[in-house]
């Protein structure tokens, strides 16, 4: 892609002088299998989509840095002295965050930047916008200021400024996939040892994404609680396992064994992240054999235990899984990301179409009276500098 072509350097063209130096783009994510197990030491697979967040950057002469979206927001702040915003300006603590970690990281910045931020990511769609804005800024800025790191690094950066300066306790799972995308191909990490890698995608396999459109308010508090209640649960469990550092070093079998003295509910919390690691190897045994309906099958298991178990779904999102369920053409659907609102992946042949996927937008409007949001996407290439 030429730079002059992409949306951030029209928009950067707009709003400031001469030309960006550097663009670049990071993909948002599906997460396909392994909920919640990022931040328990655990086992998750998704895929970068083709969707994602471009950047084009160039130096200022000041101390000074400046962001433009193409929500049409500009934000002007000094070099150095990085706070968290809240308000308006918040959407800006991506790229700043970004540049704090970077900087005590040891990125030199002796000038400031300008920014222009474009983005063809559905908004709250559920496939971490978040992720690819951290993503994008991080390849922009290591290109402008000379920065070097390696893939694993440019993840691990993501992460770090979404946990300490946007203060989301995520894992790895969302800046881990959008660095490490690869055309169709899913990536799987390995939470504990943070090792990736990438598989291909099963021959005539597709993504299909259903954003309910249902908005939980409070999504980042219930997003914290899940995380307090499984290091709770790891806890009560290291009474009788304390070798055991995080919840995936938990078997099943020890878990049903200490079931009596474990709280109920974290019992339910523990047993999701323990099935959650189980299904992960379960579907990638499945995928090296090209068993799709295996996969499908752990898929909807996945689902089932968020709705049961960990609790993480609604009602909007257990119709969506319903009514793909009964389509034959659908291998199997879950909620993807972190849930409490949000999106339903699922997994088709290449038979099921826009007709399948009106067909249940229609039935989950009758339902819940909310419109959804659908769309046909395809595993993508990860983060990378565009020229
Ligand atoms: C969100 C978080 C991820 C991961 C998922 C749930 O997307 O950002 O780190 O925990 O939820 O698997």
């Amino acid at each position: 892609m030429k730079l002059i072509d992409n949306l951030s350097t029209q928009l950067f063209q707009r709003h400031f002088s001469g030309q960006p130096s550097h663009s670049a783009f990071a993909p948002g994510r599906i997460e396909f299998i392994g909920n919640h197990t990022d931040y328990n030491g655990g086992l998750v697979m998704g895929a970068a989509v083709t969707e994602g967040i471009t950047i084009a950057v160039s130096l200022r002469e000041d101390a000074q840095i400046h962001i433009v979206s193409d929500a049409g927001d500009l934000v002007e702040l000094p070099l150095g002295n990085y706070q968290p915003l809240t308000g308006v300006d918040s959407w800006t603590n991506y790229p700043i965050g970004v540049t704090k970690v970077m900087t005590e990281l040891g990125m030199r910045t002796p000038t400031g930047y300008n920014m222009a931020v474009t983005s063809t990511l559905p908004a709250g769609a559920g496939m971490s916008s978040s992720a690819a804005f951290e993503l994008a800024t991080a390849k922009a800025l290591a290109a402008l200021y000379g920065f070097e790191t390696d893939t694993a690094g440019f993840a691990r950066i993501g992460r770090k400024a979404e946990n300490e300066f946007v203060g989301m306790p995520c894992g790895i799972l969302d800046q881990g996939v959008s660095a490490f995308g690869q055309a169709d191909h899913l990536v799987k990490i390995d939470c504990a040892t943070e090792s990736f890698a990438t598989e291909p995608m099963p021959q005539g396999a597709h993504f299909w994404i259903f954003n309910s459109n249902k908005k939980h308010a409070l999504v980042d508090s219930a997003y914290a609680d899940r995380h307090r209640e499984c290091h709770e649960a790891l806890a009560q469990l290291q009474a009788d396992y304390p070798e055991a550092q995080n919840l995936s070093q938990i078997t099943e079998a020890q878990l049903e064994s200490s079931k009596d003295k474990l709280d109920e509910l974290l019992y339910r919390r523990a047993a999701h992240i323990v099935g959650e690691n189980a299904r992960v190897q379960a579907v990638e045994a499945a995928l090296s054999q090209n068993d799709l309906a295996a996969v499908g099958a752990a898929l909807n298991a996945s689902h089932e235990s968020s709705r049961v178990n960990f609790e993480n779904s609604i009602e909007e999102l257990d119709t969506l899984v319903e009514l793909l369920k009964q389509q034959p053409t659908v291998f199997g659907a879950r909620l993807t990301g972190g849930g409490f609102g949000g999106a339903v992946m699922a997994l088709t042949n290449a038979d099921f179409g826009q007709t399948h996927a009106d067909q249940i937008a229609t039935a989950f409007e009758a339902k819940h009276q909310l419109e959804p949001s659908i769309f046909h996407t395809r595993a993508g290439d990860g983060a990378k500098l565009l020229d």
